[in-house]
């Protein structure tokens, strides 16, 4: 029935003519305050949005031209990388949304590819680690931006993937999961950005999958959400960062899928679109696209399937010939 949530038998609707109606008009008040407020973070706000809209089926309501020149004069000429805003200084986080957003659109010229590898290639240190930016914090975060962005590139090779790979699992912790160093404590978030990184790299199979599984399906807490860490809250945005760990190593099924799609379905703000971390919060274009992701990873067919390594339409994945790791069972 239209509306409804495969299995789930739920009376709550997917809103999706407001969800998209909600994204399209986010950001066109250049001088609204929260829209102000979210500069520093511009560009992975433009990949949320337009890649929540791309899995709605209603990307041609989006200003292309005007977010192409956005991204083109936001790469900077001498490092090669690509920052949040105009002004601002790049950081691997921003280059990735740059890259997933043209490539979801097929115009990756637009911006100096070499460029983008050579900034990229500059931040891996001598461990195999990533730093975010010249300023050189490391975190597996950025480990998992410069593969998933090289990758898209065709252009794996341009690092050290052995080391890279080493680095990454010298933060696999007693329990089967990742923080964001070694010795620091597993971290849902984390956890899916080290399953990202060992899928596109082809390393699954060094995982404790049955006991990282566990782990992550003990983040589902009796209202159906799941939470980061134990004793955290539920918020929406885990949905993503479990589900899609749990879709790479083929075990989505260990968690309550309708349990969780009630959930996510009551972080719809029904009347004015968009989704929030909680049932009755602010809404954002972040826990709007994760809860639309999370959604299609359940199964639900009013949205485009979307891939669990990359956080992007399949069709665009399957377009670039990119074939991510999936765990067998
Ligand atoms: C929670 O952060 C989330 C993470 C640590 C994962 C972030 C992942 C990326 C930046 C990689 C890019 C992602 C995609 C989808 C391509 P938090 O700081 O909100 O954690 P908290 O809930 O503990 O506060
Ligand atoms: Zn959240």
């Amino acid at each position: 029935m239209e509306g409804e949530v495969a299995g789930g038998g739920s009376e709550l609707k997917l809103e999706l003519e407001r969800h998209a109606s909600y994204l399209s008009v986010y950001g066109t008040d250049k001088d609204d305050y929260d829209f102000c407020k979210t500069e520093f973070l511009r560009m992975s706000g433009m990949y949320w949005g337009l890649t929540a809209l791309e899995l709605m089926a209603k990307s041609s309501r989006v200003p292309r031209e005007e977010i192409l020149e956005f991204i083109k004069s936001c790469q900077d000429k001498e490092s090669g990388g690509i920052s949040a805003s105009v002004g601002h200084d790049p950081h691997i986080l921003y280059t990735l949304s740059a890259v997933q957003i043209l490539s979801m659109y097929d115009k990756i010229d637009v911006i100096d590819v070499e460029g983008v590898i050579k900034y990229i290639t500059s931040l891996q240190l001598e461990d195999g680690s990533f730093m975010g930016d010249k300023w050189g914090e490391v975190d597996t975060r950025f480990s998992f931006c410069a593969v998933l962005c090289l990758s898209l590139l065709h252009r794996l090779d341009a690092i050290n993937v052995g080391r890279a790979v080493e680095f990454v699992l010298s933060c696999m912790n007693f329990d089967g999961g990742f923080g964001s160093r070694p010795g620091s404590e597993s971290h849902a978030g984390l956890i899916y950005c080290c399953v990202g990184f060992l899928s596109v790299c082809g390393r699954l199979d060094a995982l404790r999958a049955d006991e990282l599984g566990w782990w992550l399906c003990e983040r589902q807490l009796p209202n159906g959400g799941l939470n980061g860490r134990p004793e955290k809250l539920p918020d929406l945005c885990y949905s993503w960062w479990v589900l899609a760990s749990l879709s790479m190593m083929n075990r989505i099924h260990w968690v309550d899928k309708a349990a969780l799609e009630k959930f996510i379905l009551a972080c719809q703000d029904s009347e004015n679109g968009g989704f929030s971390d909680r049932p009755g919060d602010m809404t954002d274009p972040f826990h709007t696209l994760f809860g639309l992701a999370g959604l299609s990873l359940l199964g639900n067919t009013q949205i485009k399937p979307i891939n669990p390594t990359y956080c992007m339409p399949q069709e665009t994945i399957t377009r670039l010939k990119l074939e991510p790791q999936l765990l067998a069972l």
